[in-house]
């Protein structure tokens, strides 16, 4: 049977995509592709390039909030994410999210994780949290969310997040809707203890909008990381026997798994102006479709980049690079590494369901989140979790 996608959206859910990525990278690393109607770019040297290009920028020209959202409290969320803008707006946001990324200490993000990853583990029903809920309520705490609310507040980012798919067809609008309305008030009603971090230029509605954008960011990305960790680790027992014997740190490991299978495994750009491209030209308006997760294991990164090896350097595009390179990495790996530490305690309890995944792997549908959907049943208030944003 051949397992190969049929265009590099496609790829991102398939079962093994990498092949596929490789021959695009050494034949074709910049061309149109007509079935997804954009730029398909593959190498590192292309990708990185299209990354720190002014020529182009993360939402097409003309259209900060998709159709479908214009109007509502969603799509006013949406407009106000640093992730969603360039220009002023990207700058003023950015260096106060540093600021509240940068006061959480990354063992302190870690020992919540490994705390609520136990907890998960303890009961079968609740070990897919460990995937989709676990971060989520790590970062709702770092972000001083009261106990008695992070749940709801997980469930209402996922019904965002859910509704900003492509693909989605199960979340209505007006659900969203709520949902943005409930987060941004959430972070409005605290905003008190963030005003040492609070920029000048930042509007206390765009502040409180990115502290619930932190969440959205969290969301498929970090289960996709924690997913692709377990998948990882049924993968490769020795690495699992070096993480148990301590002979392998456990952020390394995380740092090869964002970096040999990315949980975000494309981003897309929109060319503000005519420019060229890798010798190619474009006209303002066009797509381009980033495969990070090509470009990851691009040889000119590194040597064996095919391979798993948590040894090498962390390097690559998981993360993303340049001026809207992801400020959360430090966090986001923490946090999966507090639950791979949870999950080396309680073997049992996850790897025999990561072993069935391998030998028939699915992925949730999605066109750029890669998470593995193991055969346990999706959480309760999680009506959206089969289905991907396109935030990241
Ligand atoms: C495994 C988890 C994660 C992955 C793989 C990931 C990946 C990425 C990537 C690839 C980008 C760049 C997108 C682009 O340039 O088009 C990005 C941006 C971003 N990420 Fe993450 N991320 C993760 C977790 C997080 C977490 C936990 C947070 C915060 C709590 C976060 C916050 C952000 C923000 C705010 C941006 C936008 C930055 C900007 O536009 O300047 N991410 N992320």
């Amino acid at each position: 049977m051949n397992d190969e996608p049929l265009d590099p959206l496609q790829a991102v859910s398939a079962p093994d995509p990498y092949a596929y990525y490789r021959r695009l990278r050494e034949r074709q690393p910049f061309y149109f592709d007509e079935s997804v109607r954009m730029w398909v770019a593959s190498s590192a040297a292309v990708v990185e390039a299209l990354l720190a290009d002014d020529n182009f920028t993360v939402r097409p020209a003309g259209q900060p909030v998709p159709p479908a959202l214009a109007g509502s409290a969603a799509g006013e969320l949406f407009g106000r994410l640093v992730r969603m803008n360039e220009g002023p707006a990207h700058a003023a946001a950015r260096p106060a999210l540093g600021a509240v990324l940068g006061g959480w200490e990354p063992a302190t993000a870690a020992a919540i994780a490994q705390r609520e990853a136990r907890a998960a583990l303890k009961s079968p029903g609740r070990r897919v949290e460990l995937l989709h809920r676990v971060p989520l309520l790590a970062v709702a705490e770092l972000l001083g969310v009261p106990s008695s609310r992070r749940l709801h507040v997980a469930a209402q980012v996922d019904v965002f997040v859910a509704c900003l798919s492509p693909q989605n067809n199960a979340v209505p609008l007006e659900a969203a809707a709520t949902a943005a309305g409930e987060l941004t008030a959430l972070f409005g009603e605290g905003l008190g203890r963030w005003a040492p971090v609070q920029a000048a230029a930042l509007t206390p509605e765009v502040f409180a909008a990115n502290l619930a954008g932190l969440l959205v960011q969290t969301c498929d990305a970090s289960a996709g990381l924690v997913g692709n960790c377990l998948v990882a680790l049924a993968r490769e027992p020795e690495v699992l026997a070096d993480l148990q014997g301590a002979r392998l740190d456990v952020g390394a490991f995380v740092a090869e798994v964002a970096r040999h299978d990315p949980a975000i495994q494309n981003t897309r750009r929109h060319a503000a102006r005519a420019t060229s491209v890798a010798g190619a030209r474009l006209q303002a308006g066009e797509a381009v479709l980033l495969l990070l997760a090509a470009a990851n294991r691009d040889p000119a990164c590194g040597e064996a980049a095919e391979g798993f090896d948590p040894r090498r350097p962390a390097h690559g595009f998981g993360f993303g690079s340049g001026r809207h390179r992801c400020p959360g990495e430090a966090l986001a790996r923490a946090v999966a590494g507090g639950v791979v530490l949870a999950c080396l305690e309680q073997v049992d309890a996850w790897l025999p369901s990561a072993r069935r995944f391998l030998a028939a792997p699915v992925y949730r549908n999605s066109v750029n989140a890669r998470i593995p959907r193991f055969d346990l049943p999706v959480p309760a208030g999680t009506a959206a979790a089969a289905l991907s944003p396109t935030t990241h």
